[in-house]
């Protein structure tokens, strides 16, 4: 009898520790969720914020956001989202993600940032496969390469003129390192394509689909 109590207790005390200590794994996974969630939400913030500094706007930019069709000019498969600045609630800028799928070690995707007037605020790489010093260089810790963007307009060059100097265009390639280059010199032109033809939706202050 008393072995039996005893085993009851043993099981019960197990039990207990068994909840206790899954409910503080919960805990502690549900607050790293959060603070993750958050840190890569400051880091987006940062981001756009390079591109389009925080004096140029008064909006909520990283919430205020419209969905975007697949769009093979954004290199985009699936449902994409961009961000809209505005100005006394005029959008005065988009923030749009593209994708360079034709990258040495795959795609790279950007950022890429375009006022009403349909000039660049900037481009900026969020993630990118390739290699460390050479295809790296469009990484704005690594050179200036990226920043070469900025203020250009489709208009800035001819359909021969977008390209890197290599393939008879205007744009520097990196030193031993054409190919990176030359996807993003495509995917930057063809952001400016997709936003010349989707202006009006883009820069609609209330447009979503
Ligand atoms: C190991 C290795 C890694 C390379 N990584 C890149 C890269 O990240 N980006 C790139 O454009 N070219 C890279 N290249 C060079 C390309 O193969 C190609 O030669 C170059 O882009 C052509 O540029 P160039 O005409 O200026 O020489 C790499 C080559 C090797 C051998």
């Amino acid at each position: 009898m008393n072995n039996s109590k005893q085993i009851i207790t043993t099981g019960l005390l197990l039990m207990l520790f068994a909840i206790i200590g899954s409910g503080l794994v919960g805990t502690t996974y549900e607050g790293t969720k959060k603070q993750i969630a958050e840190n890569e939400r400051r880091a987006m913030l940062r981001t756009l914020n390079n591109i389009l500094p925080a004096n140029t706007y008064d909006n909520d930019l990283i919430n205020e956001t419209i969905n975007l069709y697949p769009d093979s000019r954004l290199g985009q498969t699936e449902t994409s989202t961009a961000y809209q600045a505005k100005k006394d609630k005029i959008v005065t800028a988009v923030i749009l993600p593209a994708i360079a799928p034709d990258g040495y070690a795959g795609a790279i995707k950007l950022l890429v940032g375009i006022r009403a007037d349909g000039t660049l605020a900037g481009v900026r790489v969020i993630s990118h496969k390739e290699t460390p010093g050479l295809g790296d260089a469009i990484e704005t810790k690594r050179s200036n390469w990226i920043l070469g963007f900025n203020n250009m307009s489709l208009d800035s060059h001819d359909l021969h003129g977008w390209k890197v100097k290599r393939d008879g265009g205007q744009f520097d390639q990196l030193t031993g390192a054409t190919i990176t280059p030359r996807a993003i010199v495509k995917a930057v032109h063809q952001s400016l394509i997709y936003f010349k033809h989707n202006k009006q939706k883009l820069l609609n202050s209330t447009a979503d689909e």
